[in-house]
């Protein structure tokens, strides 16, 4: 039926804009306001899982759980580490890096504080590296117990970040564990399966001071010095396998914390030389 003339038509089309407009208002500063809210929590929840992982890779918290053997918290054990930046060429601390707010994986992006790097040397598929990285570090008594490093690299659909642990002598890995990929579950998904991360501790990282890791299907014969440095191929997975082999390499390597795996051997073995 045909409205009158003068009478106030509720559903003119002034007023579906105006109303389509205030809810799209409401609505705005809804979603911006819990994002706000939550941006800390999400914050603090990242954090923690870098923590987690860290820990974890260490062999120091029991996968899957959020204590320490004897009930420690994930705060308490990582506050055994000390968070240092290094400088990746030199393999020297970085002073003036505020570790907190420090990002590597950010700072290969930026053109000023990061390398370029060749075909040849880019293993595992970074195209730019940072100059500037971090690594976790825990002392007993004054010696070195645990190393930890950030690792990532190309596998098929993505790049894998992760850590790697060694154990105070610097050449046996004590975990390996990854926070983000984009590998198929059930193939190359399976870098997060815990049978296969456990298999990883105890291998032997370098060969005449080379990262000589290897993903293998045939392991070489038990006991001999070639499978000390094997760890089992992920079945139907081989881009995925091949790209966690190089990226250990490379990151063991003198492009990445070679030379401060060097540095802290030196520094490991006076300290060693002195307690004697
Ligand atoms: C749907 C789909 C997902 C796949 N996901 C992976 C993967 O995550 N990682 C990987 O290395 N290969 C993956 N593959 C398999 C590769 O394409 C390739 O066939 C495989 O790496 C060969 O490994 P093999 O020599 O161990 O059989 C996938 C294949 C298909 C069809």
């Amino acid at each position: 039926m045909a409205e009158e003339e003068g009478t106030y038509n509720r559903d003119s089309l002034k007023n579906t804009f105006i109303v389509a407009f205030l809810l799209c208002l409401v609505c705005s500063v809804v979603v911006s306001g819990m994002a706000a809210f939550l941006k800390p929590i999400q914050k603090y929840n990242k954090e923690l899982d870098i923590k987690k992982n860290i820990l974890t890779s260490a062999g120091l918290l029991v996968e899957g759980s959020d204590a320490g053997p004897r009930g420690e918290s994930v705060e308490e054990l990582f506050a055994e580490f000390q968070v240092r930046a290094i400088n990746l060429k030199t393999g020297e601390f970085v002073e003036s890096v505020d570790v907190s707010t420090y990002d590597p994986i950010k700072a290969a992006k930026d053109p000023s504080i990061s390398i370029a790097l060749s075909n040849d040397e880019d293993i595992a598929t970074l195209r730019r590296l940072e100059n500037t990285s971090l690594a976790y570090i825990k002392m007993d008594n004054g010696v070195l117990d645990k190393l930890v490093i950030p690792v990532r690299g190309y596998g098929l659909w993505g790049t894998l970040y992760g850590y790697l642990a060694l154990e105070g002598n610097l050449q046996t890995i004590s975990g390996l564990g990854f926070y983000q990929h984009k590998e198929t579950p059930g193939l190359g998904g399976e870098v997060d399966n815990s049978k296969w991360k456990k298999s990883w501790q105890g291998v032997s990282l370098f060969a005449q001071g080379e990262p000589s890791v290897r993903l293998v299907k045939q392991r070489s014969s038990p006991g001999s010095r070639e499978a000390s440095y094997e760890v089992d191929a992920l079945s139907g997975a081989t881009f995925t396998t091949k790209g966690v082999e190089n990226m250990i390499n490379f990151w063991a390597g003198d492009l990445g914390f070679g030379p401060l795996i060097q540095k802290l051997r030196e520094k490991n073995a006076g300290e060693l030389a002195a307690a004697r």
